[in-house]
């Protein structure tokens, strides 16, 4: 799908075609509620527990997806006939400022987990952050994505040996950039899950990338295969390191010749200390409202981050993002990309692999329509002047 041409009309064209020539409406959800209700109705109750859950209250996951304190404010007569959804990010160019977040434990989705979530990011050159919790090795991940722009979301293990095998497999894989999440040294107050006694790792679920790895595999006495329970327990030891400080990045930064990206970035003397520890990029984001209940929303951290960083280095968002209105805000505040969370996951409950294609097409095509109908016709030259507060409504218009 070229970015340049004029994407989002011929998918609206191609949908309003199919209902009145071919008398045939779209069976897959539209709006992200109908979505998320069809997903809901297909998944199992700890699959909705384990992906709809916030910590705590849920309040930084409900308020996260509020992006309307930000209102676009559209341009006419622009000349807007060829846009380019272009960007770079970690040195790689992307057709689109989407990337797909890194989900765990996919397989809780859909039976073909990340590979069908790989093959409609293959399909429409989507790139995909491949959490280190996916339920399928990385390597099988990164043949699935051929070409397509790739990242590995780098997890610590307090094992030093495991966590260097990580590192050194996801450069031999292919992938373009690793992303290290910094904002789960520890799980997070999750009541949907611990109301259940839920915890999918217990089951041996979204461990792929531990069981086939041979530093994982050489601590153990039995292979995973013939000690499953074992192998889970040595997993739920070496997972996570709550003692890690900014000093511990060298630790990623001598072990891959990758780019690195610290996700989970919330204050900007944060992100300027992973500027000052060699990040290449940050990614703000609370994690999906996941970790700390009660905290500063995504979109609220972006200005004060990129006002900080912005100038030196890449930066996303994620968490909330559920519309093309909402990544085009996040652009216009300087984000380079968004990271596409639980719509993607959800599109996957409902329709595996063409779910996320479906899903993916119509986020694009409305992203450009956005953008189109905001008179801009460059990713890159999307700025400030696209939004006004809502506290700045009152002054002039
Ligand atoms: C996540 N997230 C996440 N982040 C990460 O770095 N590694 C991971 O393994 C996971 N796993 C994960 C599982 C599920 C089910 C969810 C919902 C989230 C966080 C994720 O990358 C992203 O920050 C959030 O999903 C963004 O919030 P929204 O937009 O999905 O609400």
């Amino acid at each position: 799908m070229p970015s340049s041409d004029r994407f989002g009309a011929r998918r609206v064209n191609e949908m309003y075609r199919q209902g009145m020539l071919e008398d045939e409406t779209t069976e897959f959800p539209v709006s992200y509620d109908d979505l998320q209700e069809a997903a809901h109705e297909a998944m199992s109750e700890e699959g909705i527990a384990y992906v709809h859950g916030g910590a705590g209250s849920e309040e930084t996951f409900e308020r996260g997806k509020d992006f309307s304190a930000w209102r676009i404010v559209p341009r006419m007569l622009r000349g807007v006939e060829t846009r380019d959804l272009s960007t770079t990010l970690m040195g790689v160019t992307l057709d689109y400022p989407v990337v797909l977040t890194p989900l765990g434990v996919q397989t809780l989705l859909h039976e073909r987990g990340e590979i069908a979530t790989a093959e409609a990011a293959a399909e429409l050159d989507v790139p995909l952050c491949l959490s280190s919790l996916s339920s399928t090795p990385m390597e099988e991940v990164a043949k699935t994505l051929g070409e397509t722009p790739k990242f590995f979301q780098f997890y610590w293990s307090s094992s030093d040996a495991i966590g260097k095998s990580f590192l050194s497999r996801a450069e031999q894989a292919g992938y373009d950039g690793v992303v290290v999440t910094v904002d789960a040294p520890i799980l997070g107050w999750r009541e949907r899950l611990l109301e259940r006694g839920y915890y999918p790792f217990l089951e041996g679920e979204g461990v792929g990338n531990y069981f086939s790895d041979p530093e994982f595999r050489a601590q153990l006495d039995e292979p995973p295969e013939e000690d499953p329970e074992a192998a889970v327990e040595h997993f739920l030891d070496i997972f996570g390191d709550s003692s890690l400080t900014w000093d511990d990045l060298r630790f990623v930064r001598e072990n891959t010749d990758l780019p690195i990206f610290i996700k989970g970035v919330l204050h900007p003397e944060d992100a300027r200390l992973a500027a000052q520890h060699g990040a290449d990029g940050v990614g703000v984001s609370t994690h999906g409202g996941r970790q700390v209940d009660g905290s500063i929303t995504a979109v609220e951290a972006l200005p004060g981050i990129v006002d900080e960083v912005g100038d030196e280095l890449d930066v996303t968002l994620d968490s909330g993002i559920r519309r093309a209105a909402d990544a085009f805000k996040s652009v216009s505040l300087g984000a380079d990309a968004i990271m596409l969370g639980r719509p993607y996951a959800y599109a996957l409950a409902v329709g595996g692999s063409d779910g996320v294609s479906t899903y993916l097409r119509n986020f694009l095509a409305e992203f450009d329509l956005t953008m189109g109908l905001a008179g801009c016709d460059a990713v890159t030259g999307i700025d400030r002047e696209a939004v006004r507060h809502e506290s700045t409504l009152g002054s002039h218009c």
